[in-house]
């Protein structure tokens, strides 16, 4: 079952015997533009309908208690010295943010905390950039500071970076805060600047294939690639000294000094650079109406993702092949960090129930996993779930 805001409202009643303010914050899909965030790229992702709910409001014994529905589990926090605790993992991801609001002159009155949601875990769609946006949103809301939104999502990513160890780029937190119901958002991550693409998919839609499998060193190799990029970019400096990122640098300067770099650091920077140009093609495909070109493109991200930067596995790379032989699909690919966590497909809606029919019994048969897979909707960013909106829900 999933949880519902009045699930979330109900528990804090239960718990805390108070009236909570109730937050919502998106998970995120990526339509295009992988591993190019933390190298100054684009990106083009969109807040979608699995989310997390928070229910917050003034503690009532000075107090602050923070509640997880997932783990069942209740930790007390110490307001005057946030830092990384070792036990539960789940708080780094709130108390990075919390030392951030102290750090940013936000200062944050004893509070009461439930959350819990519906964003699958380890699927590669940022169920911890929601915890952490939804966090930042609902005490800038319970301590009326109004927090503006970019410096959330800077918040956010600074506590996944300093307090979760995860070196990630801004497109998550950026997507779970900014969403916008129907649009893409092609975020330039060197000016941090962005523009909504209306996704008029017209009888496509998006179905997400989760694999169901999350391999290890998920967060350490994802480490290692960046530092593989900034090694590469390191060498090009002796070559170019006004190369900043890999934004700066083309397919033909890579191959001109191919000789300097080693064979993995070549294959790392050349798959982001060509993805670079992709997301901006694959964007003005978008403009133009043009899916099954833009489809085109998901395919030769998976490509490059799967051989020449090589976060891919056997079960992405499984469903992407099968999913390519499907009639009615125009693109797939895996999605997210990698190794792991979904596909994202774009399929005919008419032959929507059975590609997932079809696909889950390929999967079976090939890994004997029990595939999952959600049809997504595009939806706002973080934001307050109105009284009228809890209504609706039993
Ligand atoms: C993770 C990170 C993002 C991004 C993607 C890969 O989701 O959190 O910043 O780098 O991987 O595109």
């Amino acid at each position: 079952m999933e949880l519902s805001p009045r699930d979330i409202q109900s528990k804090f009643q239960q718990i805390f015997k108070k009236e909570p303010m109730i937050i919502r914050a998106p998970g995120r899909i990526n339509l295009i533009g992988e591993h190019t965030d933390y190298n100054d790229g684009f990106v083009m992702p969109a807040a979608v309908d699995k989310e997390m709910f928070f229910g917050i409001s003034p503690s009532s014994d000075r107090r602050s208690v923070i509640f997880s529905i997932k783990y069942n589990e209740q930790f007390e926090v110490d307001l005057d010295d946030p830092k990384p605790v070792e036990k539960p993992a789940w708080a780094n991801y709130l108390l990075g943010v919390l030392f951030q609001f102290g750090e940013n002159g936000y200062p944050v009155k004893p509070f009461y905390c439930v959350f819990g949601g519906n964003i699958p875990l380890g699927a590669g769609m940022s169920s911890s950039a929601a915890l952490e946006c939804g966090f930042a949103f609902a005490l800038s809301e319970m301590n009326m500071h109004n927090v503006p939104k970019l410096q959330m999502v800077k918040m956010a990513q600074w506590s996944e970076h300093h307090f979760v160890g995860v070196k990630c780029g801004i497109m998550d937190q950026f997507a779970s805060v900014m969403g916008k119901t129907g649009n893409g958002i092609v975020l330039d991550c060197r000016s941090v600047t962005h523009r909504y693409a209306p996704l008029d998919l017209k009888e496509y839609g998006i179905i997400l294939l989760d694999t169901r499998v999350k391999h290890s060193l998920v967060d350490s190799a994802y480490n290692q690639r960046r530092m593989e990029c900034e090694s590469g970019v390191k060498q090009l400096q002796t070559q170019y000294p006004e190369v900043k990122s890999l934004r700066d640098v083309t397919v033909e300067m890579l191959e001109e000094h191919q000789g300097r770099f080693e064979a993995g650091v070549y294959h790392r920077c050349l798959y982001v650079v060509q993805e670079i140009l992709r997301v901006q093609a694959a964007s003005a495909d978008l403009d133009g109406g043009d899916l099954k070109s833009f489809g085109e493109k998901m395919f030769e991200t998976h490509e490059g993702l799967s051989l020449l930067y090589e976060v891919s596995c056997k079960e992405l790379d499984f469903l992407v092949e099968r999913a390519r032989k499907f009639k009615g699909v125009l693109g797939a690919r895996m999605m997210g960090g990698g190794f792991g966590g979904c596909t994202i497909n774009l399929v005919s809606n008419s032959l929507a129930e059975s590609f997932i029919t079809q696909m889950t019994t390929e999967y079976k048969l090939a890994f004997n996993i029990d595939m999952a897979a959600y049809r997504v909707k595009v939806v706002d960013g973080t934001g307050l779930v109105p009284d009228e909106e809890l209504d609706l829900w039993t």
